[in-house]
């Protein structure tokens, strides 16, 4: 029997209980920073140094960072679901936990890009990306992070899988940023959508939608193992 698609969209939620900060619990202050400061072609054009020194800081902080409870039981329903995880996480918590097939919409931590052509993309080694680290068209590179303002490149695939969900998952998004916020609206009307956020995202109420006001390390395992029995 062909098994049932499993679409999930992640958001700084579900990295909370890792130990990273979400971006609007915290008065829209990021770390101490203006968002538009640190993620925005604004502040890039600004202060590179400060941009560049608040990834490293990211960065830095994801490599101590363990996956919990939620990532892992994410990735336990691949035993029996074809599950595509998209995030808005720039952290690699869900492939740590074991998910193979993650679309990352906005971009990695893990990744350099070129400022002179995009299509240029390295993996950075180690934890720092400095002033004067260069592509090989000479040009600075900068975080591989979909910024404020810039076009979301993998949206179309995350609006394609999301089309053929067979069941799908909102957890620990605010559901504050477009384009990715505008995913629900493509899942199918037949399909379960599952919210899970102690503080529930605003979404348009329809039949088959399931609020779990709960922590995801909480929430996603007890889901999880009802799915699996099901099937
Ligand atoms: P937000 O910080 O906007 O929202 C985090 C959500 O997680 C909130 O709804 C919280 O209630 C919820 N939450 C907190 N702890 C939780 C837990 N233990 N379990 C489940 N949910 C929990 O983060 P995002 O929606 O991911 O963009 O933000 C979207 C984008 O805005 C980010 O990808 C980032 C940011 O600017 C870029 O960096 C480009």
């Amino acid at each position: 029997m062909e098994r049932k698609k499993l679409v999930v969209l992640t958001g700084a939620g579900i990295s909370a209980e890792s130990g990273i900060a979400t971006f609007r619990d915290a008065n829209g202050l990021w770390e101490g920073h203006d968002v538009m400061e640190v993620a925005s072609p604004e502040g890039w054009q600004k202060n590179q140094a400060l941009v560049l020194d608040f990834y490293n800081q990211r960065r830095k902080q994801a490599f101590q960072a363990k996956p919990n409870p939620g990532h892992l039981a994410l990735a336990e329903l691949e035993k029996k679901f074809a599950v595509t995880v998209i995030t808005q996480n720039v952290d690699h918590l869900h492939e740590q936990a074991g998910s193979t097939n993650v679309i990352h919409l906005h971009g990695s931590l893990f990744q350099s890009r070129s400022t002179a052509d995009e299509s240029l993309v390295y993996p950075i080694k180690g934890w720092e990306l400095k002033l004067g680290d260069k592509c090989e068209k000479n040009s600075q590179l900068r975080p591989n992070i979909v910024w404020f303002g810039e076009m979301v490149p993998l949206m179309d695939q995350a609006i394609a899988e999301t089309q053929q969900a067979d069941i799908f998952m909102v957890v620990g998004t605010s559901l504050m940023v477009y384009p990715a916020a505008g995913l629900v609206h493509y899942v199918p009307a037949k399909a379960p959508i599952y919210v899970i956020d102690p503080n529930l995202p605003a979404v348009n109420k329809r039949t088959n939608m399931h609020l779990i006001s709960e922590k995801a390390g909480v929430a996603l395992p007890e889901l999880a193992q009802k799915l699996l029995q099901a099937v």
